[in-house]
C-alpha cells in the first residue's frame, strides 16, 4: 500500500436553489495514493467538477473533512491555501478558455513560476518554459503565440505545462480531453502519462467518458447523483463490475474486445433531481435488483475481500 496525498471523509456540498438544496457532492469518502492516476466516472451532473471544486476549497465545504498529505485542509483559509495551490494543480476541460487571450505562450507559463518564487534568473526563466513546452512536445517558436495562433490540442499542451511548471505533487483533470479529437486526445493522454512516470506525479482525472478512465487510470471510481457507488484497482472494475449501476454504466458503453461484454443491465429512466434524490438507496428507482430495504436504507459503503469498495445491499 503507497501513502495516501489526498482523502475526503462524508464531503457533501449543497447549493441553495429556489427548488431547494441541490446534494451536488452528498456524502463522499475517498483516497488517492501517492503515485497513482485516480479517474472518476459518472453521468453529466452528478457532481464530478464540484467534488474537484470543493477537494481544491475553490468552494467551502457543506459538510465532512479534506485531508492533503496527512494534513487536515477543512478549515484552511484563503491565504493558507496559497502555498497548498503549488502542490495542487488543474488541468480544465476547455483549453480556450482557461487561458488568457492577452498573453503570450512565454508569460502563461512563466506566470505561476512567478508567483510562487520557483522563476530562476532572466536567461534562465526562458530555458524552464522552453524546457515545459518540450515535455509536452511544443517548440520554442511557440513561445511566442497567442492562445488564438494555437490548434485546440496546442493549447491544452500548454494547459497542461503551465500546470506542471509549479511542479505540483497532484494534478486534477476535468475532461482534459473532451474538446478535442480522438487523435490529438491520445497524444495528450501519452504525454500526461509521460509526466506522470517521469515527475512522479499523482493524477485525479473525472470525465464522464468511460473509455477515457479505462485508458488513464489505475484506480477507478463510479459517480451517481452526489455519491460514490465503487471503487477499486481499474481491472477489478472491468472485468467484474459489482454496483447494478456500474454494470449498466459499462455495458452502456461499446466494448473493444467483444469475448468480454458485460451485458446484464440497462440503464433505464432519468437520472433523479439532485434536488429531491430518492430516500434510501438513491439508484433504486432505477435498479432492476431494487427490494424494500434498498427504499428505505441507504447501504454502506463497504470494503470487500478483493479491495474494491461498493455501496449496494447486494454486497
Ligand atoms: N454553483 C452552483 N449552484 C447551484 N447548483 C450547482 C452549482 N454548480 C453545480 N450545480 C449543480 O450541481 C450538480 C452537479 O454539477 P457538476 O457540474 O458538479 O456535475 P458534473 O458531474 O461535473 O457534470 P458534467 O459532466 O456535465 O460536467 C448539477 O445538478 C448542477 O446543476
Ligand atoms: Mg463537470
Amino acid at each position: 500500500m503507497g501513502s495516501t496525498l489526498l482523502e475526503v471523509r462524508n464531503l457533501k456540498k449543497h447549493f441553495p436553489s429556489t427548488a431547494g438544496w441541490v446534494k451536488a457532492v452528498d456524502g463522499i469518502d475517498l483516497k488517492i495514493e501517492k503515485g497513482k492516476s485516480f479517474g472518476l466516472v459518472g453521468e453529466s451532473g452528478c457532481g464530478k467538477s464540484t467534488l474537484i471544486r470543493v477537494m481544491l476549497k475553490l468552494l467551502e465545504p457543506t459538510a465532512g473533512q479534506i485531508f492533503f498529505d496527512g494534513q487536515e485542509i477543512t478549515g484552511y483559509s484563503f491565504k493558507e491555501m496559497r502555498a497548498l495551490r503549488k502542490e495542487m494543480g488543474m488541468v480544465f476541460e476547455d483549453p480556450h478558455l482557461a487561458l488568457n487571450p492577452r498573453m503570450t505562450v512565454f508569460d502563461i507559463i512563466s506566470r505561476p513560476l512567478k508567483i510562487h518564487g520557483l522563476a530562476r534568473k532572466k536567461g534562465d526563466l526562458t530555458v524552464q518554459v522552453v524546457e515545459l513546452l518540450q515535455s509536452m512536445g511544443l517548440q520554442t517558436e511557440h513561445m511566442i503565440r497567442f492562445p488564438h495562433e494555437l490548434s485546440g490540442g496546442q493549447k491544452q499542451r500548454i494547459g497542461v505545462a503551465r500546470a506542471l511548471a509549479v511542479e505540483p505533487q497532484l494534478i486534477f483533470l476535468d475532461e482534459p480531453t473532451s474538446a478535442l479529437d480522438v487523435s490529438v486526445q491520445t497524444k495528450i493522454l501519452k504525454l500526461l502519462e509521460k509526466a506522470r512516470q517521469e515527475r512522479d506525479l499523482t493524477f485525479f482525472f473525472i470525465s464522464h467518458d468511460i473509455n477515457l478512465i479505462r485508458v488513464v487510470a489505475d484506480i477507478m471510481g463510479v459517480m451517481y447523483l452526489g455519491k460514490i457507488v465503487e471503487i477499486g484497482p481499474k481491472e477489478l472494475l472491468l472485468d467484474d463490475p459489482h454496483h447494478p449501476y456500474t454494470r449498466g454504466l459499462f455495458s452502456a458503453v461499446p466494448e473493444p474486445d467483444p469475448d468480454h461484454s458485460i451485458t446484464e443491465i440497462q440503464l433505464t429512466g432519468e437520472v433523479p433531481s439532485p434536488v429531491n434524490p430518492p430516500p434510501g438507496c438513491n439508484f433504486n428507482p432505477r435498479c432492476p435488483h431494487a427490494d424494500d430495504r434498498c427504499r428505505v436504507e441507504e447501504p454502506e459503503f463497504r470494503e470487500l475481500a478483493d479491495g474494491r469498495r461498493v455501496a449496494c445491499h447486494l454486497y
